[in-house]
């Protein structure tokens, strides 16, 4: 017999959208059980994006779990574009009067993960065959179910609600019957490759270097490391890339007039990343929810899969927090169509980046476009700001807490 357990809401996985649904739900009372397929170790050790919008400093800090980063993040003005060998320093504090901050995703996780311990609340790991059932209909009777098997054998969790919080290759979105959800999508012809070396920052802030060979992208965690990526060939083997070559081609892509030569050093991480726009859609089934990578990817160019992460859970921990407050399901109803239109801008934003700072296959007409769209970015403090709206983050659909 599996050992049978209750909870108001079931989340799979154990990244930034799960963890923070679960302390945004925690605030309000609300009771879940997180169920993650990886080791704790491997969650924690999992580097990826590192920069956050103000509205996700915003909720990060009403969620109280900001106290590390208020003391280890970098804040930023703004960005640096590079290219034809001049850095152009785009002020975006001065324009929005709003600020980003530099922190590591798994920083963010850490903290999650610690606050999520002191609520003495279930965060189950290395949960395996996790298979949400019974939540087609969203004011049906019965309770959504979830099993799994971890070393202690079969359990059986039942729930009003799941959130599928589980990433691209999860198994919630394919739990959905098919046809039900469409996807709307595009890929690109390359991928991303990124380090975490243990050099200086050579700028304080962000440097994407749009390079004829392709873009670089020089970001930090703190002031002793960087976070560096390089746009490669979609078809990229890691083990092709001895540290050798990608110190190469950072220093060739970084160079310009106005700069010094790019600190080389250890190299302590590498990931690749292939490239691609994907929003799925509806985001709801019945008693299902999607949110972050479960039903949306954006290409990293502008760093917004982790911010888009934020805002939906932001969303739906409102909705969820409206519904036991008493408010019925209105809210719940309207998840999708809450959330997606900043999705859409996000999505828009990110593949404008793209196509702005990366090198296509295309001809001269492509490349003169391209080149002209640089020198517009640069041109005047009006193209600087709504570029800086964009990439410091819109506000959220709905602000985390049931107010209304
Ligand atoms: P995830 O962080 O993917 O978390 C999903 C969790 O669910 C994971 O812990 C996973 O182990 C777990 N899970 C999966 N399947 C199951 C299952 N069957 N059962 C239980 N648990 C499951 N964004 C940027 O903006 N800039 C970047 O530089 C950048 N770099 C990236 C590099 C890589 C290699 C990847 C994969 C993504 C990167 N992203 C980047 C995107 C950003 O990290 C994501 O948008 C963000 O992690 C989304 O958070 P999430 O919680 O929705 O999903
Ligand atoms: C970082 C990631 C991004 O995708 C980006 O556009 C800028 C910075 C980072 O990891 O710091």
């Amino acid at each position: 017999m599996p050992a049978v357990a209750t909870t108001q809401v079931a989340i799979i996985g154990a990244g930034p959208a799960g963890l923070l649904l679960a302390q945004l739900l925690h605030l309000q009372g609300i009771d879940s059980v997180i169920l993650e397929q990886r080791s704790e170790a491997y969650v924690l050790g999992r580097v990826r994006a590192g920069l956050l919008e103000s509205p996700t400093v915003e909720v990060l800090r009403e969620a109280g779990v900001a106290d590390r980063m208020a003391v280890e993040g970098v804040e930023h003005h703004g960005i640096h574009l590079r290219f034809d060998g001049r850095t152009h320093q785009l002020d975006f504090a001065g324009t929005t009067g709003r600020q980003a901050m530099n922190y590591g995703q798994a920083e963010v996780v850490k903290d999650l993960i610690r606050h999520r311990r002191a609520t003495g609340r279930p965060l189950v790991f290395e949960a395996e065959a996790v298979t949400p059932t019974g939540f087609e209909s969203l004011d049906g009777h019965g309770p959504a179910v979830v099993t799994w098997r971890d070393e202690h054998g079969e359990h059986r969790l039942t729930a009003d609600f799941i959130a599928g919080c589980d990433g691209f290759h999860g198994v919630s979105r394919v739990a959905i019957p098919p046809g039900t959800i469409t996807a709307a999508q595009r890929s690109y012809p390359f991928a991303w490759l990124g380090i975490l070396a243990r050099t200086r920052p050579t700028l304080p802030e962000v440097v994407y270097s749009a390079h004829q060979d392709g873009l670089s992208v020089h970001s930090m965690r703190g002031h002793e490391l960087t976070r560096q990526y390089l746009q490669v060939p979609a078809d990229t083997v890691l083990d092709d890339w001895p540290d050798e070559r990608i110190w190469t081609e950072l220093t060739r892509r970084h160079a310009a007039d106005d700069v010094g030569p790019l600190a080389t050093g250890e190299v302590i991480d590498r990931t690749l990343a292939p490239l691609r726009s994907v929003v799925f859609s509806p985001m709801q089934y019945g008693r299902m929810f999607l949110a972050g990578d479960a039903v949306h990817i954006v290409p990293p160019t502008g760093a917004k899969g982790l911010n888009l992460a934020v805002s939906d859970v932001s969303v739906l921990s409102h909705a969820l927090g409206g519904y036991y407050a008493g408010a019925g399901s209105h809210h719940l109803a309207e998840y999708t169509r809450t959330s997606l239109p900043r999705i859409w801008q996000a999505e828009l934003f990110s593949w404008q980046m793209t196509t702005m700072l990366h090198r296509f296959p295309g001809d001269e007409f492509d490349r003169g476009l391209q080149r002209a769209r640089l020198e517009q970015v640069v041109a005047s403090p009006t193209q600087i700001a709504a570029l800086g709206e964009l990439y410091f983050g819109l506000p959220f659909p709905r602000h985390w807490s049931f107010r209304d």
